[in-house]
């Protein structure tokens, strides 16, 4: 295990991270719906702060100055799409719960970046060496600067050789073309084993955000400062805020010591369903693996789309419901030979592994 921890299951994992910020003062609220009907610019949640978005801009004032929830996200539209991904490797999906921390207008950089270390490395008990962090390189086209505030935060953590610069692709988090947004820091983490490490010689430094299954973004410390505004310049938003978002897929995959998120507790009752309707194994053929993957994913997405009120049809954001579980039948015909309805035969296994976090799931089960 490269991780010096004891195996947590999902549902601690996902626990420790609210009680964590609770601990520091922050309100624990629900997830908002996954589908979203009251903002134009946007069909589904793509990230925990989408529900906040009126609190940021100042048009809402916060209810409590910090919070911290997990969020069902979906991204599949928009701005942010993972669908081609999905399935084809082993740590985007469609719909996925990200953890998140916020600040409205009350702490900021320091505080933001000390406690994601404390939590990574003294809470989940992640070694240190194989952590690194991204900072903001600044943008002579938005008039933006380097980040040295968040690059001072994590020198008092990192060694200087495990801080990496970004551009403004990478480093600059914006939730759409226009609306609240500013830099970011993003914590990576390199969990290749030693043969993999060997193999490569390459250091985890070399390969932060080039796409290596197991040189992965884990969380994304949004310093969210500015609105982007309809013809493409920023301004600065009344308060300087937090928005955190930790990918929690991803978490457990490293938590649990496992090299892909489909092999964690999270996903391995739906694989194992899949294995039993279709008599394959998972692990066996490539093929078969990715359509197992993809269906995996995206019966969660369908099912929760559907609890929060979004069916399939066939304009706007039904049809980008109806083209996920096209997608999943697809992959289930062609690479499983399944010939006969099989999305529905999963809801039960889905409701046993996310009901408790999520009782719109249960509470919907016959109607999905
Ligand atoms: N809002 C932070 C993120 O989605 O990465």
């Amino acid at each position: 295990c490269l991780i010096f921890c004891s195996i947590m299951t999902s549902k601690e994992i996902r626990q420790k991270f609210l009680d964590f910020f609770a601990s520091k003062g922050h309100t624990v609220v629900p997830s908002a719906p996954m589908v979203v009907k009251n903002d134009p610019t946007l069909m589904f949640t793509n990230a925990g702060m989408n529900q906040f978005k009126d609190i940021f801009l100042g048009n809402a004032k916060a209810p409590y100055p910090r919070a911290t929830d997990s969020q069902k996200c979906l991204r599949v539209s928009g701005k942010h799409n993972d669908l081609e991904e999905v399935g084809h490797d082993t740590y985007h999906h469609t719909m996925f719960e990200m953890l998140g921390n916020w600040s409205f207008g009350d702490y900021f950089k320091k505080e933001a970046i000390d406690w994601a270390w404390e939590l990574l490395t003294e809470v989940y008990k992640i070694d240190p060496k194989l952590l690194y962090a991204t900072v903001f390189e600044g943008s002579e086209e938005d008039g933006t600067t380097m980040d040295m505030e968040a690059r001072q935060a994590w020198l008092k953590h990192l060694p200087e050789d495990h801080i990496l610069l970004g551009n403004k692709h990478d480093n600059f988090w914006e939730m759409g073309d226009t609306g609240p947004c500013g830099p970011c820091s993003e914590i990576h983490i390199d969990i290749r084993t030693p043969e993999e490490k060997a193999a490569s010689g390459l250091s985890g430094r070399e390969l932060v955000n080039k796409s290596d299954p197991h040189v992965i973004e884990i969380w994304n410390l949004v310093f969210m400062q500015y609105q982007r505004m309809a013809d493409g310049h920023l301004e600065s938003l009344p308060a300087r805020n937090i928005d955190t978002g930790m990918g929690f897929e991803r978490l457990c995959c490293v938590l649990q010591g496992k090299e892909s998120n489909y092999d964690t507790d999270v996903f391995s009752g739906l694989i194992s369903k899949i294995g039993e309707i279709s008599g394959h194994r998972y692990g066996e053929n490539a093929q078969a693996d990715v359509a197992m993957r993809v269906i995996a994913d995206h019966i969660r997405a369908i099912s929760f789309s559907i609890a929060d009120g979004q069916l399939p049809s066939n304009v706007k954001a039904g049809y980008v419901i109806r083209r996920i579980l096209r997608r999943a039948v697809r992959y289930g015909y062609t690479f499983l030979g399944l010939n006969e309805p099989f999305m529905c035969r999963l809801v039960q296994q889905l409701v046993d592994d996310m009901g408790e976090a999520y009782p719109e799931i249960a509470k919907q089960q016959k109607f999905i």
